[in-house]
């Protein structure tokens, strides 16, 4: 362990400890919890042969998520890979914000990727009509499958920007990368998470514009978006407010499409 915690510190991974008790768990085909509960158990040679494997692509950079192949997303595990984003804490602001819809409204994420807003919500409120939509057949195919193997129905399908439908709330986490922005990114996110989760412009609003744009005029609509895009964001839509990650900074903002 020590030595793995070595060379993922030598590889510039920013949670080496972390990522070190992760891998070698799946190594052995344990919970990361029993590694603490057994701190001396034997390390048969497949589970060293796996966790060295494991460790080298830690090292090269690709993330834990997608090694591993599942990332946790408020109560559920969603399956992973390079089709999709890998999903992040601060998009549960949008879970949220759907939470206070009435019962039986009808709610539509678009840019579903991995389905980790549309499902978790599902998922926690199984009253509410869910549907979701994807511009990427990749994505869209990973969706579809975490919606099965969760036994979630939530209809999905292709579009680019918002399908015809009559929606109560429209939600999405669009690409909001600045240009600028992506030559200095991770390799986690630069190399291998899929750039169309990402990009999106010069001023990183491009996607955003573009969805508000394709929303009929008074669609209910909440967005993600980088903390500095919330005023800009605001002024998109009407009556607009900003809500904060548990972190304290403006990770979304909902209102009405004028
Ligand atoms: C930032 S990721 C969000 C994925 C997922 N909703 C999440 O929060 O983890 C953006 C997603 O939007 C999709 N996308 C990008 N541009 C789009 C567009 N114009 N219309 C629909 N989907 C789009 C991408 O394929 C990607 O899956």
């Amino acid at each position: 362990m020590r030595e793995g915690v070595r060379s993922l510190e030598a590889a510039g991974v920013p949670t080496p400890r972390l990522d070190a008790e992760l891998l070698m768990a799946e190594a052995l085909g344990i919970d990361r919890g029993a590694l603490f509960a057994a701190p001396e158990q034997e390390v048969s040679e497949d589970a060293a042969e796996a966790w060295a494997a494991l460790l080298e692509r830690r090292c090269e950079r690709e993330p834990v998520a997608y090694i591993l192949g599942r990332k946790g997303f408020r109560w559920i595990d969603l399956e992973v890979d390079s089709r999709v984003l890998i999903p992040r804490p601060e998009t549960e602001l949008l879970v949220e914000i759907a939470l206070d819809v009435p019962r039986h409204a009808r709610v539509h994420e678009v840019g579903v990727g991995s389905g980790a807003v549309a499902l978790a919500l599902k998922h926690e409120r199984p009253d509410l009509q869910v549907s979701g939509s994807d511009a990427y057949p990749g994505a869209l195919a990973v969706a579809r499958r975490n919606a099965e193997v969760l036994e979630l129905e939530v209809e999905l399908s292709e579009a680019r920007d918002l399908p015809a439908g009559d929606y109560d709330l429209v939600v999405a986490n669009m690409p909001y990368i600045r240009d600028d922005e992506w030559p200095g990114l991770a390799p986690e996110l630069g190399v291998y998470e899929p750039p169309e989760a990402f990009r999106a412009g010069a001023d990183g609003l491009d996607a955003i514009r573009g969805l508000v744009a394709s929303c009929p005029p008074g669609t209910r609509l909440a967005l993600e978006h980088a903390p500095p895009q919330a005023a800009t964001v605001r002024g998109l839509l009407s009556g607009a407010r900003s809500r904060c990650s548990l972190g304290g900074e403006e990770y979304a903002t909902v209102g009405v499409v004028p």
